[in-house]
């Protein structure tokens, strides 16, 4: 099963010069909760913001220019990245806006964050056919513990 995971801003922006905008904790949290455990997939611009492989989970990054990352698997395409994993397997997309955008008509399943906040920034999520999609859950906070403004946590699965 293939399943997306992304927080995107009132306007659609995931980020910035290679970097997240905010600071949510409970979306840290929430991320680290679901994907814990399987695979990550993403893209070798959304490993250098990282900076590191994510712990417990199988890091699997997309790359035409990179044959090697220390602790991650690198392939050269995302065919490539799901083969490697048998289809019962639950594997996560979590970014960036290219991986995204290759990835939106084949995944089963997509856990959004909306950050109920406008922000500028240099990338955003790509358009969605909100018809495609069954909205599953739904849990929404008038702010975080740290965080000013208000989000909602929603899980979908494909139609
Ligand atoms: N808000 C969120 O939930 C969230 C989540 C993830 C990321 N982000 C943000 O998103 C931004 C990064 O996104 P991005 O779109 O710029 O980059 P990205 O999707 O993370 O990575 C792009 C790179 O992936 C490789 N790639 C892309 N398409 C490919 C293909 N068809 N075949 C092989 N390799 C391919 C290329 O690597 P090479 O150049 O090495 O060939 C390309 O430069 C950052 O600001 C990050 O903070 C936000």
């Amino acid at each position: 099963m293939i399943s997306i995971i992304v927080a995107v801003a009132k306007n659609g922006v995931i980020g910035d010069k290679n970097t997240l905008l905010w600071h949510i904790s409970e979306d840290l949290r929430n991320f680290k909760r679901i994907t814990s455990g399987h695979p990550v997939i993403m893209g070798r611009k959304t490993y250098e913001s990282l900076g590191r492989p994510l712990p417990n989970r199988q890091n699997v990054v997309i790359s035409r220019t990179q044959s090697h990352i220390e602790g991650c698997t690198v392939v050269s395409s995302l065919e490539d990245a799901i083969a490697l994993f048998p289809q019962e397997e639950e594997i996560f997309i979590i970014g960036g806006a290219q991986i995204y955008a290759l990835a939106m008509d084949i995944a089963d399943k997509f856990y959004l964050t909306r950050v109920e906040h406008t922000y500028e920034g240099d990338t955003s999520f790509p358009e969605w056919d909100e018809s495609k999609w069954e909205l599953i859950s739904q849990e929404s906070f008038v702010c975080g513990e740290k965080y000013p403004y208000p989000f909602t946590f929603e899980e979908y699965k494909k139609r």
